[in-house]
């Protein structure tokens, strides 16, 4: 693997008895980068994610994470270099947004100041006393993201951020991903947002029915495809686009 790169996929396949989730992914994330992947609902975004992060296994393909190869075990420690914001919130409801943190903080040896450096960051520090089972949907993932960030890790993997949050959260969010990129880390994102994907990302794959159907940088993109000139453009336009035949 090349020490420029922080994630290595090739020909990625997952089954789920019959029904092909992935149908051979192969990409590579240069660190540094924030790589985008870029599908609509079902297209297999968090199904690669879970297979990076050791929640699932794949059923082929190669698998290189910092360095380490993913065969079947998760290597010890790996994750323990890695930050995750999954899309479903797994917080404790009862415990404050501070407290939630502590607990965390606690098992990965973080100092306290850190807590409060994120909580400030996040824009959570007038609701960090109160309990998490009453914060808003982008409160929650905001402290998601704190948590995810509390060890400092390498890379950082988001699934869907920004999904169906408040425009002030999701802004929060947005600019928290490009702060971690100029903090010289390595960031992916899975995203249906279009021109979230084109404001953040370096590169992004465009994931069709367990397929990547296009990888490039958003300008070459917007340039290939002419998708500047369009008012509106749509995922499914871009599908269809980078689809038709020469
Ligand atoms: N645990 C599972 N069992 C069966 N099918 C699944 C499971 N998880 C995902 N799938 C299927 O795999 C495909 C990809 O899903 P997913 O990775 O969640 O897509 P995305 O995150 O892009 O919306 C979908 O057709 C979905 O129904
Ligand atoms: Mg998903």
């Amino acid at each position: 693997m090349s020490e420029r790169n922080t994630v290595e996929i090739v020909d990625l396949k997952k089954h789920y008895g019959g029904h092909a989730a992935l149908q051979g992914i192969s990409f590579s994330v240069k660190k540094g980068e924030v790589f985008g992947l870029l599908g609509p609902n079902g297209a297999g975004k968090t199904t690669t994610i879970n297979i990076i992060t050791g929640l699932i296994s794949a059923s082929s393909g190669q698998v290189k994470i910092l360095g380490r190869e993913i065969n079947g075990k998760y290597p010890a420690g790996l994750r323990n270099r890695i930050g995750l914001v999954f899309e479903e919130s797994n917080l404790y409801k009862r415990l404050s947004g501070r407290d939630n943190l502590v607990f965390f903080a606690n098992l990965y040896g973080v100092k306290r100041e850190r807590i409060e450096y994120l909580l400030t960051e996040y824009k959570l520090q007038d609701a960090a006393g109160r309990a998490v089972g009453k914060y808003s949907k982008g409160m929650k993932k905001r402290l998601l993201i704190c948590r995810a960030l509390l060890h400092k890790p390498e890379l950082l993997i988001m699934d869907e951020p920004t999904g169906g949050l408040d425009p002030i959260s999701a802004d929060i969010i947005r600019a928290a991903v490009t702060d971690y990129q100029q903090a010289g880390k390595t960031v992916i994102l899975s995203t249906h947002y279009l021109e979230e994907a084109d404001r953040l990302c370096d590169r992004v794959a465009f994931v069709s029915e367990g397929k990547i159907a296009g990888l490039d940088r958003p300008e070459n993109f917007k340039r290939k495809y002419q998708l500047d000139n369009r008012e509106e453009i749509t995922l499914q336009d871009v599908f269809r686009i980078i689809n038709r035949p020469d």
